[in-house]
């Protein structure tokens, strides 16, 4: 389906996906009661934690539950077109040969084997199959504390145990460790941030040392490299130094020194991760440096072992009329001043993870820096793990995006992969949504987005559908396509679906407080670019924020032709038209309905495609065994109640400017402003002592 298509046709489209599915005339045995521990990867899967076992080992291990005869042969040849991670695949009709330059990349191939054989897609007598991945470095970003918070985190608690990993070769849960190694491992994941970006110092002392190096050797046969995030105040927090300036050389010195302590212990540690000068966290400007000196300082001491620096783009000041605009402000001028071992982490759109944002102009405006993209794996803003939100539509969106730096085909994919500039760097990041809950990311559906933020770091060419299909079939192992299709197609849109009873045509951070979950266009915030009204500015003469050359001129950080497609309100895409343009209520849409209306019922149809979704998973029920029907269908119907809920609150705050009645097509408001700021929209309101003496919502 066309995520694209106008409201009415949306929920009208997956309407009809429901009618395809058809009950089988005999149900098919029902599958036992599935905890989701055991992922994509299938219940005969166990993880390997002995000290002894090598990456070979793990290679056999995958081998004997294929259950094909494959001979495994080890190149060693490392500029080969295989590299150090590719491998080749090879089966004659009788015999496998499996081949790569490393023991990792036969570890990466015999999951690719695996892969083919539970999503029915063998390979066929004198077939072959190569693969490379495209970024150097795919990673993961854990936002978690030593305290066993995870910041943004909606499932459980931190994976790591500090207090229980007692010395580097004595953790209790190693086995957990090991299996989520081999869970990243299994979709070409080679690398993990252990800690939140707002860092704690105390990750770089001694004592924490020891225990990251317990993980690292855990993590090592999987092919999973350690980086920390690190507190730039470090220096004088840790170290006692009177200042964390990059330019003291006892500073330099200090990190330098750190640096060689982390090798000793680690000696494939794979670097640091910084956010600084941002959100109150410490940096190079405290001192009057730049974010080229800060970042430079780290990759020095970093450099002798092969160590690269990931310094985040996301900064922006409370004073600036347009948020949007600052990283290029910040970054664009220190172009060329990075050493070849930083890269630029750059969220996906210029504000922060919202549902729906424009590429982040950055990704277009560096020439002699190296830049990745930070994607978001947990669903700060849509929906927790409360709603199913299959995310690689979104990612997706951004990385095929072209910048048209150097003309058309400059997408974000192509410059982040080195093939516009020379970069001796590549990685791409994605914030975590994992936890120490038994299924691993609480939504049994959340676990899709780890599989496909995976997959996609590999291949990024891979398409949302096969993503998809490929997550079903291993992790319920139906091969039906009465399941397939209809929960494919509900995979598939729900990321537009989110968009449109969250923040649709545009509309960018509608949320209430500091939970990032439900609407709150009416609040206020102690920082004005902390607060709705920033980013909405509805009146009575209209709605969105002005980005034109008019207003903000954000748009003039794009590359001709998407400055003056943007800038003119008759050719921006209407999907980002309230990014761009302020406009009056009864501006004329494309489809002959005014602004108004078609907001009204852009929110209408996300709500009634989320009520065609609990139809499909009811449909659903003889393919899925009873733990994980029953958590989805009891999410779907949260996820209803919630959709209805952000369409009361904004459509009926709106309409106290807009002064105008829900068109026809709109079921009426069930509950009004004062009721829904009273009982404002939480994670866990449901729960809320009186909540439920008040009238519910009625689906
Ligand atoms: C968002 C998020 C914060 C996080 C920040 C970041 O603002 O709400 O919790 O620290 O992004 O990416 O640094």
């Amino acid at each position: 389906m066309n995520p694209h298509m106008n409201s009415k046709s949306f929920a009208t489209g997956l309407l009809t996906a429901v009618i395809a599915v058809v009950l089988p005339a005999c149900s098919p045995e029902k599958p036992a009661d599935n905890d989701g521990h055991a992922l994509w990867l299938g219940p005969a899967a166990t993880a390997e934690t002995s000290a002894s076992i090598t990456t070979l080992d793990l290679v056999q291990n995958n081998l004997a539950l294929l259950g094909l005869p494959v001979k495994v042969k080890e190149l060693s040849i490392p500029d080969d077109a295989l590299g150090e991670e590719g491998y080749r695949l090879e089966w004659d009709g009788s015999t496998g040969t499996l081949q790569a330059n490393t023991p990792v990349g036969l570890l990466y191939g015999s999951f690719e084997w695996l892969r083919r054989e539970a999503c029915d897609r063998p390979l066929q007598s004198g077939e072959s199959f190569e693969s490379v991945p495209v970024y150097r470095h795919r990673v993961l970003n854990h936002w978690d504390n030593p305290d066993g918070s995870v910041e943004r985190g909606f499932a459980g608690q931190s994976l790591w145990k500090w207090d229980d990993i007692v010395t580097d070769d004595v953790a209790a849960n190693a086995g957990f460790y090991a299996e989520y190694a081999r869970a990243n491992a299994s979709v070409g994941l080679n690398g993990t941030v252990l800690n939140n970006v707002n860092a704690d110092p105390c990750m770089l002392s001694a004592e924490y040392l020891l225990k990251v190096k317990a993980l690292a050797d855990i993590f090592r046969p999987y092919g999973l490299k350690v980086y920390l995030s690190v507190n730039f105040a470090s220096p004088k927090h840790l170290g006692g130094l009177k200042t964390s300036d990059p330019l003291e050389a006892k500073v330099a010195a200090w990190w330098r020194d750190k640096v060689a302590e982390i090798y000793a212990l680690i000696p494939d540690f794979g670097g640091f991760l910084v956010k600084a000068n941002s959100e109150g966290q410490s940096g190079p400007q405290d001192y009057g440096r730049t974010h080229a000196d800060g970042a430079n300082m780290l990759a020095d001491a970093l450099k002798p072992y092969g160590g690269i620096v990931m310094w985040r783009a996301f900064v922006y000041a409370a004073t600036s009329p347009d948020r949007a605009r600052q990283a290029v402000e910040e970054f664009q001028p220190l172009d060329g001043q990075f050493r070849d071992n930083v890269i630029i982490q750059i969220k996906n759109g210029p504000v922060d993870f919202q549902p729906r944002e424009p590429f982040s102009p950055l990704f277009g405006q560096l020439e002699k820096t190296q830049v990745m993209a930070e994607m978001q794996i947990t669903q700060e803003y849509l929906g927790h793990s409360n709603h199913l939100v299959f995310l690689h539509p979104m990612w997706k969106e951004c990385l095929d995006s072209d910048t048209y730096q150097k003309g058309a085909g400059t997408t974000v994919a192509a410059v982040t992969q080195g093939k516009i500039f020379p970069y001796r760097q590549t990685a791409i990041a994605g914030v975590a949504n994992i936890g120490d809950s038994i299924n691993w990311c609480g939504h049994p559906f959340a676990q899709a987005n780890w599989y496909a933020f995976g997959r996609m770091a590999w291949n990024s060419a891979l398409s949302s559908e096969q993503i998809a299909d490929e997550w079903l079939r291993q992790t319920f192992a139906v091969s039906d396509a009465r399941f397939l299709h209809p929960v494919r197609e509900m995979m598939l849109t729900s990321r537009e679906t989110t968009v449109r009873y969250e923040m649709p045509l545009g509309l960018h951070h509608l949320f209430a407080g500091a939970g990032h979950y439900g609407p709150g266009p009416w609040e206020g915030s102690v920082r004005p670019d902390w607060s709705p009204m920033y980013y909405h500015k509805a009146g009575p003469d209209g709605v969105g924020f002005d980005r034109t050359l008019k207003g903000t001129a954000a748009v003039e950080q794009y590359h001709e032709p998407l400055c003056s497609l943007y800038n003119d309100v008759t050719t921006c895409p209407e999907e980002l038209l309230l990014w761009f343009h302020h406009l009056p209520w009864d501006h004329r849409m494309k489809s002959g309905r005014t602004l108004w209306e078609e907001l009204c019922l852009t929110y209408q149809s996300g709500f009634e495609a989320v009520c065609a979704y609990r139809k499909i998973w009811q449909a659903a029920e003889p393919y899925v065994d009873r733990l994980r029907f029953r958590q989805v269908a009891v999410r779907l119907e949260r996820q209803a109640k919630d959709a209805l809920w952000w369409r009361d609150a904004v459509v009926g705050y709106f309409q106290s400017f807009s002064g105008l009645d829900l068109p026809e097509g709109c079921t009426p408001i069930q509950h009004d402003l004062e009721w829904l700021q009273r009982f404002r929209l939480h994670i866990s309101n449901y729960e809320t002592p009186g909540f439920d003496k008040l009238p519910p919502y009625e689906l």
